[in-house]
């Protein structure tokens, strides 16, 4: 039977993503000789015109190591909640129907909406509203149930791993406390487990909210062992016990989405001012999601492009790709939407770092 597929990329961009649309791709088309079509800026290329593209095989040639997407993203096209602009004011509408037209007029018989919990969130209202719809999860933030990891997150902690790696040494030399943001939203993923990896003395992330005298305390301590620098990795998304995360920009002009970001300056001000130890800032911001993909990640995007292919063939919509274990697998989107994957502050990975000396903002139960 000959089908037609389309495929969005939808939410902040990540590595992985070409890796997916070529996965789709060669498996729609050179295993099953399907036409596919790629949607550009995700949701909002359904919006008004529609704004889409033929994806033949050789549109897909020399993506697997590029980062970004091909098709454009967005995280400000929520169809169910879009900003409209009137008499000054910006007020969010719902133009899911047109969305849903707009996708039956270009003839396709079904979607694939890879992207993170906004966009599934998304997908999943519009596949009730008719648009047969399946899922690929995605961000460097890991923050999404229903898999055990998202493709993205391993070349971002790759790439925080690494400016961890090179500011030890920096920081040695000129005996400094240095403060590293790293990006991650209300889940620590990222801080946690490249903190583990690129040594840092300290890590704060938004599930044990932190407590600055100790943290103070193990960067002297650190001193009286002899080594004079620290390295403090901190999630956007950290805050004191005492305080509140950080909030750059929220509201209808964000699509009610949160920017987070500035903890790291507060983090370096407060230590520079309670030990008189010179701080510094580094904020890695959007080098995080830059760049070409992991082999992890390359693969790992490769099996889910082609699992989405699969469950559109087997007439299964409403589900998500999933990696469980060492098995791709599919689940029910709403699992995936339900709530965010965050570290247990209890679990393993917590339990590590602290038995290896790493202050995570709480006085160490031990
Ligand atoms: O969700 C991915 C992510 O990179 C977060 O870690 C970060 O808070 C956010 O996106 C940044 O979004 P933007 O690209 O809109 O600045």
């Amino acid at each position: 039977m000959n089908r037609t597929i389309a495929i969005l990329t939808g939410g902040g961009d990540c590595p992985g993503l070409n890796a997916v649309i070529r996965g789709v791709v060669r498996s729609a088309t050179m295993a099953r000789d399907w036409r596919v079509i790629g949607i550009e800026d995700g949701f909002d290329g359904l919006v008004g015109e529609p704004r889409w593209r033929e994806l033949p095989l050789d549109s897909v040639r020399g993506l697997l190591p590029r980062g970004g997407t091909i098709l454009g993203t967005s995280n400000r096209g929520n169809p169910l909640a879009y900003p409209v602009e009137e008499n000054g004011e910006t007020r969010l509408v719902d133009i899911s129907a047109e969305v849903v037209a707009n996708f039956h007029r270009l003839g396709a018989d079904a979607l694939i909406a890879v992207g993170g919990d906004g966009t599934l969130k998304i997908a999943r209202a519009l596949q009730e509203k008719g648009i047969p719809m399946v899922g690929v999860p995605k961000t460097i933030d890991n923050d999404l149930r229903g898999t055990d990891v998202t493709f993205g997150y391993n070349t971002a902690v790759g790439i925080v791993t690494e400016a961890l790696d090179r500011l030890h040494s920096t920081a040695e030399s000129h005996h400094r406390v240095m403060v590293v943001e790293v990006m991650g939203r209300d889940a620590g993923w990222i801080a946690l487990e490249s903190g583990l990896a690129g040594s840092a003395d300290v890590i704060l992330i938004p599930e044990i909210p932190f407590d600055l005298d100790a943290v103070c305390t193990a960067i002297d301590q650190r001193k009286v062992r002899g080594s004079k620098f620290s390295i403090v990795v901190v999630a956007e998304g950290a805050f004191p016990a005492d305080g509140q995360k950080i909030i750059q920009l929220t509201g209808p002009e964000n699509q009610g989405v949160e920017r987070l970001g500035g903890i790291a300056v507060f983090v370096a001000d407060e230590i520079a001012e309670r030990m008189q130890v010179e701080t510094r800032v580094v904020v890695l911001g959007h080098v995080q999601r830059g760049g070409t993909p992991s082999p992890f990640d390359r693969i790992l995007a490769s099996r889910f492009g082609v699992k989405a292919v699969e469950l559109i063939e087997q007439g299964r919509y409403g589900r998500m790709v999933s990696l469980r274990g060492r098995e791709v697998c599919d689940v029910d989107i709403v699992e995936a939407v339900d709530s965010l994957n965050r570290i247990d502050p209890d679990g393993d990975l917590v339990k590590t770092a602290e038995t290896l000396g790493v202050m995570l903002g709480r006085s160490r139960p031990l």
